[in-house]
């Protein structure tokens, strides 16, 4: 089978790495991909969003199988593109159509989904731009720190939690009325602030059958101690110390089974990975927000961990036969350390060599950033390389990790030191 993977993070080199372990897999195509998907598979030249240009590589390369990694295209409705052309009809996209990527696209309707659904998640209200005052009155009810939503993608910017009531006030204008977050903000979430420690739940479902993966939990602030700028995520962990089988159960019965019989009963065909940002209150998983992909880093330390032969698993999706498939997990440990350019999440600069790549030994250096020029690996975005490493438990994964990561440099290389600090 030939397949193609849309992406270019260490999402898709993770993915990438798994399925060229695949025996059934005859060519592996990349769009963009970054330097590490350029070393096992093909590279194509083209965005995540040229429609025309993946429906022209998918019948010039005869892919089988399209694995979408980021949920741009999917929100703007790639497998519907998919399901509508004659030619492309039968070519199996893993990713979920539009109107279940809208779980991702708008937080408003994940809310109303949940809601509809008895899924725990906090409690909310949503506003418009003609609903200023009645959005002021909500707030007022509410106590400290208010959380307040972009309905639409903001780049993972759209959620500010505040301390005080007049800057809530104010913020919610700018949103509502200044287009803060341009179109995102024309409708905005009000909700309940929840207070815990967070985690995510992966699963894999062909809208019938579903897998639930390991458990997982990111970093995602820039400095130690999760302090400073949120990022994409600095890294990772699975499993997840604290998610005890009491606790995964609670996750199990009370959200991953009404999440998907709710996609059933609402006619919401999904075929795809759900991503399910969890917060533990107490004793208690409620969600914070639905993603229709994986998460990135995560998904360097969830996938390592699935020992199945990933292509026969999305085959299984795709022939809604998911429920045939036996998951098999390692029980080690896996962690990610991400090292990232200076400046990032801010402004950074690209076209760094890297070098001490060649000597990282037990550990898997997935790209995210990087580029290859005349047979350099430069870096080329704000997260570089996620480096992944096993271990008996956390710990000794991280030892393994930062060993590794100690290894690699490049000009105004960063990382943070205190990965799985709060477990
Ligand atoms: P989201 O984009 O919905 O994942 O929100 C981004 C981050 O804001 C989450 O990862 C949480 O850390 C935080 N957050 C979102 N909603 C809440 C909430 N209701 N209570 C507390 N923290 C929240
Ligand atoms: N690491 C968080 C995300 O992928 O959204």
């Amino acid at each position: 089978m030939n397949v193609l993977i849309l992406g270019s993070g260490g999402r898709e080199h993770t993915l990438a790495w798994k399925l060229v372990q695949s025996p059934g897999l005859t060519q592996l195509f990349v769009a963009p991909g970054n330097a590490g998907t350029a070393a096992i598979a093909n590279n194509l030249p083209m965005g995540v969003n040229d429609f025309p240009a993946i429906r022209e590589a998918v019948l010039e390369k005869e892919i089988h199988l399209v694995v979408v990694g980021p949920e741009d295209p999917l929100v703007n409705g790639l497998h519907d593109f998919f399901l509508s052309d004659a030619s492309l009809k039968h070519v199996p996209v893993i990713g979920p159509q539009k109107l279940a990527a809208t779980l991702e696209g708008s937080k408003e309707f994940a809310k109303e989904f949940m809601a509809r659904h008895q899924i725990p998640t906090a409690a909310y209200q949503s506003f418009t731009a003609g609903q200023l005052q009645e959005g002021y009155r909500f707030l007022e009810k509410m106590t400290p720190p208010y959380v307040l939503k972009a309905d639409g993608l903001a780049a993972g910017k759209g959620v500010l939690i505040l301390q005080d009531l007049g800057e809530a006030k104010n913020e919610l204008r700018a949103m509502l009325q200044d287009a803060k977050f341009g179109a995102a903000s024309r409708t905005v979430v009000i909700e309940e602030f929840l207070s815990g420690i967070e985690l995510s739940c992966f699963v894999l479902t062909d809208g019938e059958n579903y897998k639930v993966l390991p458990m997982a939990k990111d970093y995602k602030r820039i400095g130690e101690g999760d302090t400073g700028l949120n990022t994409g995520g600095m890294g990772a962990v699975s499993p997840v110390p604290f998610a005890d089988r009491e606790f995964v159960d609670k996750i199990h019965s009370r959200i991953v089974k009404p999440t998907i019989a709710g996609l059933k009963k609402d006619n919401i065909p999904y075929k795809g990975f759900i991503f399910i940002g969890l917060i533990k209150v107490g004793a208690d998983p409620m969600v914070i927000e639905y993603n229709v992909r994986m998460g990135d880093p995560e998904t360097e330390v969830v996938i390592p961990r699935v020992k199945n032969d990933l292509l026969e698993v999305f085959r299984a999706v795709a022939e809604e036969r998911l429920d045939e498939i036996d998951l098999q997990i390692d029980d080690r440990s896996a962690t990610t350390v991400m090292t990232v350019s200076g400046g990032y999440p801010g402004a950074y600069e690209k076209g760094k060599p890297i070098s001490g790549l060649s000597s990282v030994a037990d550990a898997i250096p997935f790209h995210a950033g990087t580029t290859l020029k005349d047979d350099v690996v430069l870096t080329n975005g704000g997260r570089v390389l996620a480096i992944t490493a096993f271990g008996r438990d956390h710990k000794e994964a991280l030892a393994t990790a930062y060993r590794n990561v100690a290894k690699i440099h490049f000009s105004g290389m960063y990382y943070r030191k205190d990965i799985g600090f709060d477990l």
